[in-house]
């Protein structure tokens, strides 16, 4: 290996606040207590998730031990203004705090502001679809900025858009709970006027700081191999799910069609303005074209071999890095891996994983030395949306039946050693 390809570059872990902190009332929780979260009849509890507001100290040190030089969370929205317009200073005081000891042991934060949940309130007055819901986060992000940012170098505003603006008002599997495509639009719309306010007023007050989007990529794949259809739709899908965001920051328009299904052509002032796009990659999927007028095809996970999928059936593509790091670099921005990370009871099965992942990042920094960073998900067992406890994607364990004790697993060391053998880090990758 070329001793200086992993130079100035983030090791790091993720995690989101909703997933791991408890003692949260938001939208998730509100609907999970009006028994709204149902998934196949099964109505995860989220409880105090893993009583991370009460245990960050102890688990930063977990990080430390990790040897990362890098760690991505979220701060919660909901926690920090429980009523409009008004926030809470202790909360706000505890994030700090958070922020200091990781500057503290070398370790870079990566803030995101967004990742899925909501304030409950938000729904009432204006859930996304409604430009007033990107008022409210600008405001939001303002008070973050002033409050928390000085000393964070890396944002993230949103994660995954895609995904959240899917399930929110697609298939209606989170609150606010549509599921109307025209709908969506006018959330994807606010989302990203949402971002660009968000960093116009970040970098008025840190104008060092660097600003992205944590975007999820899917491979998807003709169902039947050379099937003129299939292979259509994937493009297709392809092109909305992937392309489109990224498209409208170089493009400033929002513009997809899907004969029948879905029109957006909207001009929207993003004048590029992102600094970073951040992948998290998980999977590849299938896609057969099937006769219905709704939706004229199927999303599938293929039936690969066992040790090919995840617990959660997810197939699992180490290939696939090289494709969706090849098309966000065509974008000209620093890449950062947001989150990549397999739900294993057994964890033997996440050290192939790494094994395989980082082998090929390793490859692929050769190639796009834009890679900048790379944050596996997660720092340890949390709560997996519409799922609960069950999906387990910690490089730390979790007992549930013993006081959320944490240990690390053996995947923690191997990533550990990992780092260890290939970085000459040091913070300056993010100057
Ligand atoms: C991603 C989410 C993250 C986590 C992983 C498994 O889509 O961003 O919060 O749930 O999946």
């Amino acid at each position: 290996m070329n001793p200086k390809l992993y130079q100035d570059f983030l090791w790091g872990v993720a995690t989101s606040a909703h997933q791991i902190e408890g003692h949260l009332q938001n939208d998730m929780t509100e609907w999970e207590s009006l028994g709204r979260f149902r998934n196949n009849g099964h109505n995860p509890i989220i409880g105090n998730a893993v009583d991370h507001w009460h245990r960050w100290e102890d688990d930063f040190l977990l990080l430390k031990e990790l040897g990362v030089n890098s760690y991505r969370f979220s701060v919660e929205w909901a926690r920090l203004e429980p009523e409009p317009g008004r926030f809470d200073y202790n909360a706000i005081e505890q994030y700090r705090l958070m922020i200091d000891r990781l500057l503290e042991y070398g370790i870079v934060p990566m803030v995101t502001l967004h990742h899925f949940s909501n304030p409950a309130w938000l729904h009432i007055r204006c859930p996304w679809h409604c430009p007033e819901a990107a008022d409210a986060f600008v405001n939001f992000a303002k008070v973050v900025s002033k409050e928390l940012l000085k000393h964070v170098p890396l944002v993230v505003t949103f994660n995954e858009p895609m995904v959240w603006l899917l399930a929110a008002y697609a298939d209606a599997k989170f609150p606010p709970g549509f599921a109307d495509l025209r709908i969506l639009s006018g959330a994807l719309y606010s989302m990203l006027y949402a971002h660009r306010q968000a960093y116009d007023l970040i970098k008025a007050d840190h104008p060092d700081i660097k600003i992205g989007i944590a975007h999820n990529l899917i491979i998807f794949k003709e169902g039947r191999t050379g099937h003129f259809v299939d292979s259509k739709i994937a493009q297709m899908i392809h092109d909305f799910y992937n392309m489109l965001i990224p498209r409208s920051f170089a493009e400033n328009r929002i513009k997809f069609r899907f004969p029948l299904i879905f029109n957006i052509n909207m001009p929207i002032e993003l004048d590029n303005k992102i600094d970073f796009w951040g992948i998290n990659y998980y999977y590849r999927m299938h896609v057969r074209f099937k006769p219905s007028l709704k939706l004229p095809f199927k999303l599938y996970f293929d039936q690969p071999a066992e040790h090919k999928k995840s617990d959660l059936g997810w197939e699992i593509y180490a290939k696939g890095l090289r494709r969706v790091c090849g098309w966000m670099n065509e974008f000209g921005k620093p890449l950062y891996i947001t989150e990549n990370g397999i739900a294993a009871e057994d964890d033997t099965r996440r050290v192939t994983f790494l094994t395989k992942h980082l082998n090929k990042l390793t490859e692929l920094k050769e190639e796009f030395p834009k890679i900048t960073g790379y944050y596996h998900w997660s720092l340890m067992d949390n709560y997996e949306w519409l799922i609960g406890y069950k999906a387990r994607f910690g490089l730390c364990h979790v007992d549930f039946d013993n006081d959320l004790k944490r240990t690390i697993k053996p995947s923690g060391y191997f990533y550990r050693d990992f780092i260890l053998s290939h970085s000459t880090a040091t913070a300056s990758a993010i100057e």
